[in-house]
């Protein structure tokens, strides 16, 4: 496992991570989360992604729950965590939900260490815009939040590059904390934003990338191209409106064309589909995601394949994926 600079930041982070949408709470419970993040640990992975949304605060029980059982040296390992939807969004009708308001921003990182059982939480994403709230008031929350000692990073995640920079602006202008990553989906059919939107913002404002769905959510792996399997996570409730997606005809029979390809190089679809993420040098971590152990196993087999990724063979790769991709 190689470790890549967080953007600008002194912060180094494992090339792969591992995150915990809709498995912490839904899929995995405490003991198999620990068990993941044990392997994860021990094959280099130092970065460890959630959100205060997943399973409505429940993955950061579980992954607090399973941390503490673990018992790391607190400087052996990166946890992040993220707001913006907020909790109880029924009994919040405003203020408390959809927002970046320094209310409930200053609120949401409290219970996000309660849950989780820190005293401090190292990465800190605003996880979308918010058109409602001055990017300014959000810049001072998230500034003063590192002030307080409650997170020592902060980025951002799917905001446009016009924020991004608005963002860091205010920031320089006032000598608040800057933020230093982006967390963007990034994958063989989501690649515009990661490429081309924020291409100036690497060298200008030294920003890094912690990207997310590597396997567009398992659709890379070729697991889909005979329906959803009853084990996977297109079968599960809740998420209806990711499975269309999964289950997209042109997009599985893309997938079927970089058999070959992965044949060739003697790995599986997962490992391509992650190596060739994290072959980007913009990339500070690809954040994988597993539901078991043994997924977890074969994705780390991507790191190897990292540096086998010749020029002419992503080329091959994208030729496959590029007519679909967005
Ligand atoms: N910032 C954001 O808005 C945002 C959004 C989404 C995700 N994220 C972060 O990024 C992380 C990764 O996203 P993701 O889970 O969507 O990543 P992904 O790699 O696209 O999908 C992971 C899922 O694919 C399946 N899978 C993984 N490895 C496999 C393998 N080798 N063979 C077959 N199936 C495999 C598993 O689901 P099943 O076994 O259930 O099928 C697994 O949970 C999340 O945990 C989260 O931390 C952030």
């Amino acid at each position: 496992m190689q470790y890549r600079r967080l953007g600008r930041s002194g912060l180094q982070v494992s090339e792969l991570s591992l995150g915990s949408w809709v498995t912490y709470h839904n899929q995995v419970d405490t003991a198999a989360a620990r068990e993941l993040l044990a392997a994860a640990k021990g094959a280099g992975m130092n970065f460890f992604d959630n959100a205060e949304a997943y399973a409505k605060g429940m993955s950061e029980v579980v992954m607090g729950d399973a941390l503490r059982a673990l018992e790391w040296p607190r400087l052996s390992y990166i946890v992040s965590t993220k707001f913006y939807w907020g909790l109880d969004r029924d009994a919040q009708p405003v203020n408390h939900r959809d927002t970046l308001n320094r209310k409930y921003l200053m609120q949401a990182i409290d219970g996000s260490l309660r849950r989780m059982g820190l005293d401090f939480i190292d990465l800190v994403y605003c996880h979308r815009p918010d058109p409602n709230t001055p990017i300014e008031e959000t810049v001072w929350a998230m500034s003063d939040m590192i002030r307080q000692g409650k997170a020592l990073y902060w980025g951002t995640s799917e905001w446009s590059a016009a924020d991004i920079r608005a963002a860091w602006d205010i920031a320089e202008r006032h000598h608040l904390h800057k933020p230093v990553m982006e967390q963007p989906q990034y994958n063989l059919f989501h690649r515009r934003r990661v490429e081309q939107e924020y291409a100036r913002l690497y060298d200008d404002i030294g920003l890094g990338l912690t990207t997310w769905s590597p396997l567009a959510g398992g659709l890379v792996s070729g697991k889909y191209r005979g329906g959803v399997p009853p084990d996977s996570r297109g079968a599960l409730g809740g998420i209806g409106a990711f499975v269309k997606d999964l289950t997209d005809a042109a997009k599985n029979a893309a997938v079927a064309q970089l058999e070959p390809i992965a044949a060739e190089l003697g790995c599986t679809l997962p490992q391509l589909a992650i190596a060739w993420a994290a072959r980007n040098p913009r990339v500070s971590t690809v954040i994988t995601g597993a539901s078991r152990r043994a997924q977890l196993e074969e994705n780390l087999g991507a790191v190897a394949l990292i540096a086998r990724l010749t020029p002419t063979l992503v080329q091959q790769i994208e030729a496959v994926t590029a007519p679909l991709a967005g």
